[in-house]
């Protein structure tokens, strides 16, 4: 069995600071890939920048740095927020680096010698912002901003010649581009003949990009070169060993506004170049505020630094990976955040631990009682807790993070229930042992819901865990120990109170 995990993010433009938009993907991708390792997969998780194109260079001039020091000057935001948020990449490739350029002239040269690169003069359609040129219907469609008439001599993939092997590869493989509405968006679009691909621009126009191994007047398309990321990272045409262990990979994490260039472009590129295409292509929704997208230009953005030094950073990720259903688009709004945070953080979960400690102190002096025998009650939560494991493997292989999230929280709210019924303060004045049993299994339950809450919450989770005096992520019964005392906590999630 191949037990190895292999993920990537979009690599952002580094022409500003990262929004939500990009910290949501970013955080998604930290949350999957610490599911994957739970169930004890090697796991390799790659994010980084883009830095090349107009975009950028664009960026550069209106500050008036070159590109290279514009660049350095802002990566240190993304990598410092990914610090903050805990997350915990393998890799992170800047496009401006040797090894990656190395790799987009070899790559571009071997399409070259395949006889799939051709020089022409085309007139069409430019977008600025998404940096390609675009057909009629797309322009006609005013999804684009910054469209221009273009005329110039270029070299061209030949992408047409894969349209019918691509169509097929995405009929054969139903898990190649998910969710399903996508891939069906992809198989429609792809009904139209194939356009070749324009992969240069003349330096005149834009020099900020790898040049051409064969023509030193042009530099290479912004997408030709950030796709190739995805295989640059892992060793690709430089450790074939390396390569060959992480590839392909098992999922290109992206946000549904670059379907095309990852269900078109990459595999089309992949195809001329002989390599094997990725195993999925998974594209979610965008976050909205009220009805528009949250995006820079827009200048509708919510600072995620702002959130976590407000909040802190697990109620921001446990947020947005239980808010949004992946595939759809969702809505952020400072109200749903502070009534999740207040429901199933500080009532639900937080408040479990608070009790079970005060509880556990108030009777044992604050060590793990002894279970004894199991009543039927008890096995009852402890079959909810154990069959967690087999659920969330087949939620999380099937990007219902959400449902993953609420499987868990539904035991918990399970075990304030049971709780409830078993009043183990009542029964501690007669019988002691069976309060022992109760709190035994309540808590060693509560222990289980940390573990399977751990990936999207490392920080709050492992403090549970370090309460409890088992810090490893062992999701099997039996795990907390009679006889270990309760570590001191304060309260987890602290109750938001809202002046309205
Ligand atoms: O497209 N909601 O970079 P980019 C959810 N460099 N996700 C969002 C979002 C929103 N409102 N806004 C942005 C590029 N994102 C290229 C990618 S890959 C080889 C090259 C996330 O900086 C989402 O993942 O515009 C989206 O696909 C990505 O940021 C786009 O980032
Ligand atoms: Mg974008």
């Amino acid at each position: 069995m191949n037990n190895t995990f292999y993920l990537t993010t979009p690599i952002y433009y580094v022409n500003d600071k990262p929004h939500i938009g990009h910290a949501y993907t970013t955080i998604l991708a930290d949350v999957l890939t610490r599911y994957h390792k739970l169930r004890g997969q090697d796991v390799f998780f790659l994010t980084g920048l883009d830095e090349h194109g107009q975009k950028v260079q664009q960026a550069a001039a209106k500050r008036g740095m070159e590109p290279q020091d514009h660049c350095d000057d802002l990566a240190p935001n993304f990598t410092q927020l990914w610090d903050k948020l805990e997350i915990k990449y393998d890799d992170f490739i800047r496009t401006t680096e040797e090894r990656h350029k190395k790799v987009v002239r070899e790559a571009l040269q071997k399409v070259h010698d395949a006889g799939d690169i051709y020089v022409d003069e085309y007139e069409g359609w430019y977008s600025v912002s998404e940096e390609r040129f675009i057909t009629e219907t797309e322009k006609d469609s005013g999804e684009f901003r910054d469209v221009k008439k273009l005329k110039e001599k270029n070299y061209f993939f030949k992408m047409s010649k894969y349209q019918d092997r691509l169509i097929k590869h995405i009929e054969d493989n139903p898990a190649f581009i998910q969710p399903e509405h996508r891939k069906n968006e992809i198989l429609g679009f792809l009904r139209q003949p194939l356009n070749d691909l324009c992969i240069s621009r003349p330096k005149e126009r834009l020099n900020w990009g790898i040049e051409l191994p064969f023509d030193s007047d042009y530099v290479t398309y912004v997408w030709f070169d950030a796709l190739l990321n995805y295989t640059s990272a892992p060793g690709y045409l430089s450790d074939e060993d390396k390569f060959s262990k992480w590839w392909p990979a098992s999922v290109h994490l992206i946000g549904k506004d670059i379907l095309t260039t990852h269900c078109v472009y990459w595999p089309t590129m992949l195809f001329s170049l002989g390599v094997e295409l990725p195993k999925t292509v998974f594209a979610h929704g965008w976050w909205l505020m009220g009805e528009s997208k949250m995006s820079k230009s827009l200048g509708n953005v919510v600072s995620p630094l702002d959130l976590i030094e407000e909040y802190g950073v697990d109620p921001v990720r446990y947020y947005l990976m239980r808010e949004m259903v992946l595939g759809q688009d969702a809505n952020f709004t400072m109200e749903s955040f502070i009534k999740r945070f207040n429901s199933d953080l500080a009532n639900d979960f937080g408040n479990l631990l608070n009790r079970l400690s005060g509880l556990i102190g108030k009777y044992f002096d604050g060590v793990v009682p002894d279970p004894g025998e199991l009543t039927e009650a008890e096995q009852d939560l402890q079959a909810r807790a154990t069959g967690l494991d087999e659920k969330i493997v087949e939620l999380i292989d099937n990007f219902h993070v959400n449902e993953a999230i609420e499987e868990t929280l539904q035991v918990v709210r399970f075990i304030n229930k049971y709780m409830e019924a078993q009043a183990p303060w009542k029964v501690a004045k007669e019988d002691v042992k069976a309060a022992g049993r109760i709190l035994y299994a309540a808590a060693e339950t509560l222990r289980i819901c940390a573990v399977h809450l751990a990936p999207v919450m490392p920080d709050k989770c492992s403090q549970v865990l370090h309460v409890m005096g088992c810090e490893n992520l062992h999701s099997a019964w039996g795990g907390l120990l009679p006889g270990v005392k309760l570590k001191e906590h304060e309260a987890l999630f602290p109750r938001l109170e809202i002046n309205e």
